[in-house]
């Protein structure tokens, strides 16, 4: 049986050592022999990193900042995700706050194990065993290439703080040059809130059975530092350490939350 009788997977299966859900490991030759043109974009995340907010930014961009055109369909169709073989689906973000919210995302995604207390969830996390793998080997793995490849690496905490100044640095990655009253929609129209209202970004249209939005909304709160809230002292104590000892040799990684 694929599913639990909850309706769950009951586990992710390996791919080099990275869980992946089964539908990624069934097609996995087809994805690594994957070849790119010279003009493809990809967008690497971290899950819960605000994969959603980025690729609604680069479509804006892309669609020079019309918004009906944007609405065309879901996001999901509009960037569909590699590893996901069948038609539908990497920014970092601090590992504390992409924490939270993969916890809450997997509370809420029938389609990902059950993450189980707060308590079991932090060992799962730091050791690595949630789907798309560890979050300390993808940051360290795309910032050791960051200078090697025709690559921006964008952080979660600075189009919070800025959005205007990220997004415009989008857009000159892209080669587009839009003028500012374009960017101004652009940075209206991809705030938490419009995203959060809009049904082409808020994943209200996938079934309960996939997403159950009752149990945690998908636009859960798009805040820094929703962390606080959920580690305890002892928790956050432990993570630094364990944090110092991963992120060594990596020293101008900037750390949003210790
Ligand atoms: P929270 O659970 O902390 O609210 P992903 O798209 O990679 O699954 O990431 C989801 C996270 O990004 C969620 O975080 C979600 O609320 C947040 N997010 C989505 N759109 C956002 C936006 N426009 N502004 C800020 N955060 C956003």
């Amino acid at each position: 049986a694929l599913t639990t009788e909850l309706g769950r997977p009951p586990q992710l299966r390996e791919v080099a050592g990275v869980p992946l859900q089964a539908a990624t490991v069934d097609n996995w030759s087809q994805i690594q022999n994957f070849e790119a043109n010279s003009d493809d974009l990809l967008i690497s995340t971290y899950p819960k990193s605000g994969t959603t907010w980025i690729q609604e930014i680069v479509d804006m961009i892309e669609q020079n900042g019309d918004v009906e055109k944007c609405r065309r369909a879901i996001i999901q169709h509009r960037h569909p995700f590699i590893e996901w073989a069948r038609p539908p689906q990497p920014s970092a973000r601090n590992a504390k706050d992409c924490m939270v919210s993969y916890y809450h995302f997997q509370r809420m995604n029938q389609m990902l194990p059950d993450p189980g207390t707060w308590e079991e969830y932090y060992e799962t996390f730091i050791s690595g065993k949630v789907g798309w793998g560890s979050w300390f080997d993808h940051v360290k793995g795309w910032w050791e290439r960051k200078d090697r490849y025709q690559l921006l690496f964008l952080f979660y905490e600075d189009i919070k703080r800025d959005p205007k100044h990220e997004i415009q640095k989008v857009m000159k990655f892209m080669g587009k040059n839009l003028d500012e009253k374009v960017l101004d929609t652009i940075v209206q129209e991809t705030s938490f809130e419009k995203m959060k209202e809009n049904p082409m970004t808020n994943r209200s249209t996938v079934p309960r059975s996939v997403l159950d939005q009752s149990i945690s909304p998908f636009m859960r709160k798009g805040t820094v530092g929703d962390w606080k809230n959920h580690f305890t002292v002892a928790q956050n104590e432990r993570f630094d350490e364990i944090y110092k000892k991963k992120m060594e040799g990596n020293p101008n990684f900037p750390n949003f939350c210790m």
